[in-house]
């Protein structure tokens, strides 16, 4: 299907490789391939899935003439990361709202925040979660006051502006199937804003792709995560008014939260250290451990039994490793 696609910005180094893990399809695979598609490789300081939603979503905000973006996220947010270097790439001026109490010492996905230059204020979780909304607010019109103009860009940029970044994807990811001879294939991708899977779900949808879109619930439930998609895909086809608006059924694998948001059990960082000497490939505690955690449980128990390839989305996150260093066994 022919879309007409907003301006983006050119951020993100892709199309990004699609690779087949052979020694992993062995070992876990129960006869299916298992491939990946390495969209941890979209960038350095900009890798993982949130700079293929902000290309679209920083082309907005210089079409609009806003000079500045304000995010948020957990202290060691990827998205609020990405934003912070997108800001320096492109002359806007960041500021990121975080939660936790501020770390005696930046680490990880916070250090560069730091070194991208954005302002950060952190926030006690308590009034992060009661305040987040009066913050965006609060901020947006201290800049105003200031003469200046300031995008909220939400949780993940998970919105109908982002969704393009991974509806986008998908004609990518069909000249990958049309290329290693792929005829159909579940997709697995971590949830955490639930717009990675929105876009996929989209995207599919649009193109037509022979496949389906699971997103792993990283934190929350699977029923917050169907209202999520919707919710962005409802606000895509508002902002849009792409027609005709496609049939989505976004499916969700629930049950691999563990013990909470960004709190991973040690099978998962024994899982990290297998795939990173098996195949040289590095998921974080965060999201994206937890995501191939539970597709492989799946696999276990027959889910994606009648279809060979099963296609995992790695969205990045590297630099979470290393604010849980202390979690590996080395
Ligand atoms: C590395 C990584 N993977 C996956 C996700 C989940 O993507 P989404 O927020 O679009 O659901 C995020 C962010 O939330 C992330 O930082």
């Amino acid at each position: 299907m022919s879309l007409a696609y907003p301006r983006k910005l050119d951020l993100a180094c892709t199309p990004t490789p699609l690779q087949y893990l052979e020694r992993a399809s062995q070992r876990w695979g129960r006869g299916h391939r298992l491939w990946v598609k390495r969209d941890d490789l979209t960038g350095c300081t900009l890798s993982g899935n949130k700079v293929r939603k902000l290309e679209f979503i920083a082309a907005h905000a210089l079409d609009n003439d806003y000079d500045t973006l304000i995010t948020c996220g957990g202290l060691q947010s990827n998205h609020a990361r990405a934003t912070a270097f997108v800001g320096a790439q492109t002359g806007l001026k960041v500021h990121l709202l975080l939660r936790g109490d501020t770390p005696a010492q930046a680490d990880g996905n916070l250090l560069l925040d730091h070194l991208a230059g954005a302002t950060v204020s952190c926030y006690p979780k308590a009034q992060y979660v009661a305040e987040i909304d009066d913050l965006f607010r609060h901020w947006q019109q201290h800049y105003a006051a200031a003469g200046r103009r300031a995008l909220a860009i939400p949780t993940g940029g998970s919105d109908g502006i982002g969704a393009w970044g991974y509806i986008s994807a998908c004609e990518e990811l069909a000249g990958d199937f049309a290329r290693e001879g792929i005829e159909s294939a579940h997709i697995v991708t971590a949830s955490g804003s639930g717009g990675t899977q929105a876009g996929l779900t989209l995207g599919v949808a649009l193109h037509q792709l022979p496949a389906t879109v699971w997103g792993v619930a990283v934190c929350d439930d699977e029923s917050y995560f169907l209202n999520k998609v919707a919710e962005d895909a409802n606000d895509w086809a508002n902002r849009y008014q792409q027609l005709p608006l496609p049939d989505i059924e976004p499916r969700v694998l629930d049950g691999y939260v563990g013990r909470g948001y960004g709190i991973a059990e040690d099978h998962i960082f024994d899982l990290i250290a297998d795939l990173a000497s098996l195949e040289g490939l590095v998921l974080d505690p965060v999201y994206t451990g937890k995501a191939f955690a539970g597709m492989l449980a799946e696999i276990e128990k027959g889910r994606f039994a009648s279809c060979r390839d099963i296609v995992f989305v790695h969205t990045g996150g590297i630099f979470g490793v290393f604010a849980q260093r202390d979690r590996f066994n080395s």
